[in-house]
């Protein structure tokens, strides 16, 4: 359960989560990164990173290996505090000590090993951590009904049954399963590290279409990829790390894959690529 405030004028910070200051970021943004910098010993991985995620809308985050796409998503996730730099959640200054205090904000990630349970059922894996229970004992029937109730209203029609073993199921199942609990508790972000790398062609599908209807149902998600097809089918927004800088964002429509194919390599913004973006 999240317990984000509904508006920044009743807003008391979830235990761990330091909150301060007026940013002067404009409302809809739902996060912002300002002049995030990661540094481990000698490596930079993250040299000034300004990143705004707006809310309902798919964001891509691409570059090659090592531009610093999982530490930037690690950042945002509680796991790595930033040597220097500002988040900012709906308008407000956020300190992320754990990725408790990211998940009590709304922010849910998706790994790739995705940290689901092989040997508990469905429904199990969805409450794992944050179990419903009644008069001390477990409240089965209502963690059963609401797992149904997400997988229908994420049109995840594949499962047979939510009693199922998660480790049954196959990798595009597996990764709807992992959707729907960050979905079920009540995230307003979900990053997704890879989500279609280990999947065939029709469960890919399956995954990019979740994905479309998560951010159709108002919830920001930054998804990594290196796959551009897929990435040109979701993204609303491309963000574009090179070296640990980021070297080019904007929206989609601005970007080809030749475009993004240079930029990702060169680390270089072609002029018409650059104007619009940047
Ligand atoms: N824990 C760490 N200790 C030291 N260096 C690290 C650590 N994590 C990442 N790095 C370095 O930071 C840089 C960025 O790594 P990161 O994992 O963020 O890249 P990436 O964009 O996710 O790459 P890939 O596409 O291969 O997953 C790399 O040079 C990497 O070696
Ligand atoms: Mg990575």
């Amino acid at each position: 359960m999240t317990t984000t405030p509904e508006s920044t004028s009743s807003f008391t910070p979830p235990n761990g989560v330091s909150v301060s200051g007026d940013s002067g970021v404009a409302p809809s943004t739902l996060l912002s990164l300002r002049g995030i910098t990661k540094s481990f010993g000698a490596v930079e991985a993250l040299k000034h990173v300004d990143l705004d995620i707006p809310a309902g809308q798919v964001t891509a985050l691409i570059g090659d290996n090592g531009a610093g796409k999982s530490t930037l998503i690690k950042a945002i996730a509680g796991i790595y505090a930033p040597t220097s730099g500002d988040i900012f959640w709906e308008g407000r200054k956020v300190t992320l000590h754990t990725p408790r205090d990211a998940e009590n904000l709304g922010i849910a990630t998706v790994y790739q090993d995705l940290a689901l349970c092989d040997n508990l059922d469905i429904v199990q894996n969805m409450y794992l951590g944050h179990e419903e229970s009644r008069h001390f004992t477990l409240d089965e029937i209502k963690m059963e009904l609401n797992t149904k109730r997400v997988l229908s209203e994420l049109s995840v029609s594949t499962v047979q049954s939510v009693r199922q073993l998660v480790g049954s199921l196959s990798g595009g199942q597996r990764q709807a399963i992992a959707v729907a609990r960050a979905v079920m508790h009540e995230s307003k972000l979900v990053i997704m590290d890879e989500p279609t790398a280990a999947l065939g062609v029709s469960q890919t599908a399956q995954v990019l279409d979740l994905i479309k209807r998560l951010a159709s149902r108002g919830i920001a998600v930054l998804v990594i990829s290196h796959n551009l097809v897929d990435v040109f089918e979701v993204a609303d927004r491309i963000a574009v790390m090179y070296l640990g800088t980021l070297v080019s964002s904007g929206p989609a429509a601005n970007y080809d894959t030749s475009s993004a194919v240079e930029i990702i390599t060169t680390g270089g913004s072609r002029s018409d690529v650059a104007a619009s973006a940047k």
